[in-house]
């Protein structure tokens, strides 16, 4: 709500000052944003550090903040492959050295890590601070992102234990970054003059070997990554768990059938600690009516759903027999809507 009220403020504002900005092609449409504005998107850190902001954190405080804030999707050791394939492991000392993750080349690794692909060490602070964690983006201090960062630094043996990772020093620490020099620019996501010619590119020439497509081509191609199967349920539905807003809504996990199958055992688990279970059956009556018999007899009723909830908080008796049902008050309103919804729904 207060995100809500702030931009409306922001829209009266701007409309009222719209006048004060010189405005060359777009004459009375919106206003400049402020230097503050632009400042809070521009969060960028480049491979240069521009961007960087000032402070420090160490491997301690990493692995503090990390056990509390990272750890149940990563693992402890950053190790864990549930939601993704794992940050740390999968470089040795011969790759600090060379900056050449082996193990990507030989077919070695069974497994790709953030650290065996990353080139640029600003990559992994721009997104640990931009997108990370995953339930709550950007809400990490400087500081706090130096901490984690030095912590993988340490897990991944390219910093010691007693590390303290400062906007000082990252410069140093992107010399010892295992894969720093296993960027490749030579394919068609890189416009411009060959490498061979001294550019960063191959001229813009999609990499691969494919023939363009012609004729009877598919109508739409999809590209993306998804998570193997024995990961996707493993933290339940992704996609409901950050960014309320926006159109990018993060990957569905479940499914829209396993996620209600999901939401179902859920409830279900709530009926039963709220002892809904030892009167209702889902089909037949046990004390009170069962559920399935409830949705028949209010499925034509659009005032059901909150004739229900009242019902089930006080109580009552009458339209089902003279045995009464107690009151539920006891139970938060929010979960007896939730329950009630359920019944309704067709629970199963
Ligand atoms: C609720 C689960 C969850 C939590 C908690 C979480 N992450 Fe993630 N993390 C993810 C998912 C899912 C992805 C893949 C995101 C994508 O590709 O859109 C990811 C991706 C990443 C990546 C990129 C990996 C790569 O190689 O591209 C990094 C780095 C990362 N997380 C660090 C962190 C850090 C540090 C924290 C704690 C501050 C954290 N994560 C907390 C779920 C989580
Ligand atoms: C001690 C037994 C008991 C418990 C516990 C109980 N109920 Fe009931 N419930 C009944 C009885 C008996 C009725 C029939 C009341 C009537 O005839 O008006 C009933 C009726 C209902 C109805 C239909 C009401 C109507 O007017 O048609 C719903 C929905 C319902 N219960 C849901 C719940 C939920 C949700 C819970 C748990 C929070 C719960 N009940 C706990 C005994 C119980």
């Amino acid at each position: 709500m207060f995100r809500f009220s702030k931009t409306l403020l922001v829209l009266a504002l701007a409309s009222a000052s719209a006048t004060a900005f010189a405005f060359d092609k777009y004459q009375g449409v919106g206003r400049q944003a402020t230097p503050a504005e632009v400042k809070a998107w521009d969060i960028d850190v480049r491979p240069d550090f521009k961007g960087l902001p000032k402070g420090s954190g160490n491997v301690e405080r990493g692995n503090e903040l990390f056990e509390e804030k990272c750890a149940s999707c990563h693992g402890s050791f950053g190790e864990s492959n549930e939601v993704f394939t794992p940050l740390a492991g999968g470089t040795t000392k011969d790759d600090i050295k060379t900056g050449n993750v082996k193990g990507l080349s030989s077919g070695e690794l069974p497994q790709r890590t953030t650290f065996t692909k990353v080139a640029t060490i600003s990559t992994v602070f721009d997104y640990i601070q931009r997108a990370m964690p995953w339930t709550a983006p950007k809400s990490l201090k400087p500081d706090e992102v130096y901490a984690i960062l030095a912590y993988l630094l340490n897990l991944q043996e390219i910093v010691p234990a007693d590390f303290t990772l400062s906007d000082k020093n990252i410069a140093d620490v992107q010399k010892l970054l295992p894969n720093r020099n296993g960027m490749t620019t030579d394919h068609g996501m890189w416009p411009g003059a060959p490498a061979k010619k001294g550019g960063i590119g191959n001229g813009g020439k999609p990499d691969t070997a494919n023939k363009a497509c012609m004729k009877n081509c598919k109508p739409e191609v999809q590209i993306g990554s998804t998570l193997p199967d024995y990961a996707r349920t493993a933290h339940g539905e992704l996609r409901d768990q950050n960014r309320s807003f926006g159109p990018v809504r993060g990957t569905q996990t479940l499914g829209p059938e396993a996620a209600k199958k999901a939401a179902d055992a859920g409830t279900l688990e709530l009926a039963t600690k709220s002892g809904c279970m030892a009167c209702h059956g889902m089909k037949s009556k046990i004390v009170g009516p069962g559920y399935s018999e409830v949705v028949a007899r209010y499925k034509d009723q659009t005032d059901a759903e909150s004739r229900l909830i009242a019902k089930v908080k006080a109580g009552g008796q009458g339209v089902w027999g003279s045995i009464p049902m107690p009151p539920n008050g006891h139970i938060k309103d929010e979960d007896i809507t939730t329950l009630v919804k359920w019944i309704l729904s067709g629970s199963k």
